[in-house]
């Protein structure tokens, strides 16, 4: 008698694939990157987890440096900063911004956005910003990991580990973790009262809740992904934060399905993408909230509208309530209401979803797509 002991498929915990089980991680992930950061609804970040005070009022420039889907979570967080914290903020990829000669000073802080702190890129991007003069810190989920360690400051998102190439779990929490340093920084440079910082705490705490419940109720994106299996291109669509989350879905279709997919900017899409667009096309669209930013969903109600008319199929991410979307898409996919800062957070769930469906619907190894490593030591 042999026990026969798989331990991967221990591991999975009874998930089809790493990949699926950390999606279903998501809630548990944003509630580590939370506990203890938050006291009576304001921000309590350790000592160790940003800089001085004075170091923080006297910044002028905040750069974000990162790759791949970190760099996507790095554009959701940069419109939440500058927002709140009233700091420019720009995103750079971690290999562009290293040979783009950058104005750095004293006053400019350098952020970094790593699931494993070993990507080599942002590494090196990390250790010019330091030598020539800026503050840094790191935003990672690897304890210990060498661009924590090569920064002037670290903020663990404790994501748990992440074991599938294509990132999920981890790409909530860098989120998560931007925002609570942009509560911070807004807090300690006066741009917003404590009032207003528990505004949005509150929504931060329901953020796992929510998620949860997207999760729960996933069948109609299941069966999108199963009904669009032989597709061979897909585009998606987002505005503001939603941008960043059109290009985070479109990635993950590319890494683990093999298809050819873009994401744009809304406002772009008569600028050259429209002219993809021919009856058939699937088009994902990230639809902003009606309540909170109802120029931009307007905005992007008419971008719908233009594609329809072309004889594209419309599959909208949509605030739950926001009947104004239902005549022009031909699927809704709901998410919880939330900040407008945070809705990146939700809305790239589905996206995930399906791409892990679709992929799996095709018969592919999701955890270990073709060519990609989940963590490249390499320039
Ligand atoms: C690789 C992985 C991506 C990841 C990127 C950045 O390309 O395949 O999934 O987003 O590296 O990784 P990091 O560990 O720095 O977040």
């Amino acid at each position: 008698f042999e026990i026969t002991w798989d331990a991967a498929e221990a591991e999975k915990g009874g998930w089809p694939s790493f990949m699926a089980k950390e999606i279903s991680e998501g809630p548990e992930a944003i509630r580590n990157t939370l506990r203890a950061r938050i006291e009576d609804g304001v921000i309590a970040l350790g000592e160790n987890e940003t800089l001085t005070d004075e170091q923080l009022k006297n910044l002028d420039r905040i750069i974000i440096v990162a790759c791949g889907t970190a760099s996507y979570s790095a554009m959701a967080g940069e419109y939440a900063i500058e927002e709140w914290a009233r700091v420019p903020v720009e995103v750079e990829l971690a290999h562009e911004f290293r040979y783009s000669n950058p104005v750095l000073t004293e006053n400019t802080l350098v952020i970094s956005i790593s699931q494993s702190g070993e990507t080599m890129d942002t590494k090196m991007a990390v250790q010019y910003a330091a030598e020539h003069g800026a503050h840094t810190l790191a935003i990672c989920n690897t304890q210990g990991s060498t661009i924590p360690r090569e920064s002037d400051a670290v903020l663990y998102i404790h994501a748990g580990p992440e074991v599938a190439v294509a990132s999920t779990k981890a790409f909530l929490a860098q989120v998560v973790g931007q925002l609570l340093f942009g509560l911070h920084l807004a807090r300690v440079r006066g741009t917003m009262t404590d009032d207003e910082i528990r505004t949005v705490t509150a929504d931060l705490e329901a953020l796992p809740e929510q998620l949860a419940f997207t999760l729960e109720n996933a069948d109609d994106v299941r069966e999108l992904a199963h009904w669009m299996s032989d597709t061979r291109s897909v585009l998606f669509l987002g505005r503001n934060v939603g941008y960043p989350v059109a290009l985070e879905g479109a990635l993950k279709l590319k890494e683990i399905s093999y298809i050819h997919a873009e994401g744009f900017a809304g406002g772009e899409l008569k600028h050259g993408p429209i002219a993809l667009i021919e009856p058939g096309q699937v088009v994902f669209v990230v639809v902003p909230s009606p309540r909170t930013q109802p120029t931009m969903h307007s905005k992007l109600i008419s971008n719908i509208q233009e594609i329809r008319a072309r004889g594209a199929r419309v599959i909208a991410v949509a605030e739950e309530g926001d009947a104004a979307v239902l005549p022009y898409a031909d699927i809704v996919l709901r998410v919880g209401t939330t900040h407008p800062m945070l809705s990146a957070v939700l809305s790239v769930v589905p996206l995930h979803l399906f791409a892990l469906e679709l992929a799996s619907a095709k018969g592919l190894d999701v955890d270990q797509p073709r060519n990609l490593a989940k963590s490249v030591t390499v320039e």
